[in-house]
């Protein structure tokens, strides 16, 4: 299946100079979300994955479907105010946007817990990094990172040099 037909590209959005690469037409198509879910799961299943982790909101829809289907737990990557006990932080940049910070639960990811950290997109590796800097703080073993689309242009895969990056679609 050709994934990129379900992937809406939207110039200048949410600021002048960036294309938008909406995968919200792909998850629309019930076929098409099984179809890349399918993907995932099956470079999950080669890396031993014991946990997902994914940061907020997006990567929820590509790790939640993932970690069902493997029968392991999911970490959900949090931005400020969310999540209520005790956490660790992370900042990062953005392609668009300033500063932002991410988080997870102290308890939510155990020390030598196999993790396969998930998202939609890789863009500039911001996100990724700072999810993956989450878990390592917390001693999990970040085992590989998994997209639907990665962003070539701006380099993300050299952030996260070291760690095994698979993306089932490039722009
Ligand atoms: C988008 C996307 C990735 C991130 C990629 O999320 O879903 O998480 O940007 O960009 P990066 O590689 O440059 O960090 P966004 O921050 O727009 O939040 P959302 O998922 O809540 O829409
Ligand atoms: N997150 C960061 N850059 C993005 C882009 N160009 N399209 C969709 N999501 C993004």
């Amino acid at each position: 299946m050709d994934l990129k037909q379900y992937i809406a590209t939207v110039p200048d959005y949410p600021e002048p100079g960036v294309m938008f690469r909406d995968i919200s037409p792909l998850m629309a198509d019930g076929e098409a979300y099984r179809y890349a879910t399918d993907q995932l799961v099956d470079y999950a299943k080669s890396k031993n994955v014991e946990m997902i982790a994914g940061p907020e909101a997006r990567g929820f829809i590509v790790g939640c479907p993932v970690a069902y289907e493997l029968g392991v737990g999911f970490a959900p990557a949090r931005k400020q105010g969310k999540l209520p006990r005790a956490t660790v932080k992370a900042t990062y940049d953005l392609e668009y946007g300033k500063e932002s910070a991410l988080y997870l639960h102290k308890d939510a990811i155990k020390p030598g817990q196999r993790v396969l950290v998930m998202d939609d997109l890789l863009a500039t590796g911001g996100t990724i990094g700072a999810t993956i800097k989450l878990v390592e703080d917390l001693g999990g073993i970040v085992v590989g990172t998994a997209f639907i689309i990665e962003l070539k242009d701006l380099h993300g895969r050299d952030k996260i040099k070291g760690y095994d990056t698979f993306s089932l679609m490039e722009y």
